[in-house]
């Protein structure tokens, strides 16, 4: 079954949604999310970004469910190099709404808009090797398994394995 979703650019409208479902340990554990998530975690995070996606430098998605237009994650392209049409896939989806294809509908939808509206050429994503979901939706969406770096380099996940996914557009 096909499970179906929009996506929007974030707004300062959608923080208070986003706090709810971004601050859950599960979501934070297997991301780059601040651990744990600050009080007003969201706003401060969508000030930043504002700026940057009007410069076009990162895109960020409220996913929403299309049956009733409640947000249920967040995807989108963390880094993009212009120059090289290329940027950073991330995304999560809120802990109660794990499962029902969300993830791998708003990517197929984010992809779309990476051809039409940013031009992208490539994209790459990591996913930790302990997230076996993860993978599974890189792979649903195409992307291929390209190595494996047995340290993440990163504050939240120390020495855990990752993978490192790409695709061609
Ligand atoms: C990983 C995550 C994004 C998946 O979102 P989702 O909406 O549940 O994903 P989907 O429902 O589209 O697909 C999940 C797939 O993983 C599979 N899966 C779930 N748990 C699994 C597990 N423990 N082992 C293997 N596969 C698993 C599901 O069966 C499904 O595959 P299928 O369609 O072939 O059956 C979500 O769990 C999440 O946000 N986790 C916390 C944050 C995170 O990890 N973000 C990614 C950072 S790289």
């Amino acid at each position: 079954m096909t499970a179906h979703v929009t996506i929007e650019l974030v707004t300062l409208d959608d923080a208070e949604e986003i706090q709810q479902i971004a601050s859950h340990p599960d979501v934070v554990a297997t991301t780059r999310l601040p651990d744990p998530y600050p009080e007003n975690g969201a706003q401060t995070w969508i000030k930043m970004l504002l700026p940057r996606q009007k410069a076009g430098d990162e895109y960020a998605f409220a996913i929403r469910r299309a049956e009733d237009g409640k947000i249920v994650g967040v995807c989108g392209f963390v880094t993009v190099h212009k120059d090289q049409h290329l940027a950073e896939y991330g995304y999560w989806i809120g802990k109660p709404y794990w499962n029902h294809g969300y993830a791998t509908a708003a990517g197929r939808l984010a992809i779309e808009y990476a051809r039409k509206h940013i031009k992208l050429k490539k994209l790459f994503a990591h996913s930790l090797e302990q997230n076996p979901a993860s993978c599974r939706v890189l792979e649903k969406l195409g992307f291929e398994k390209k190595k494996k770096l047995r340290n993440s380099n990163d504050p939240h996940h120390g020495d855990a394995a990752i993978y490192v996914y790409e695709k061609t557009l």
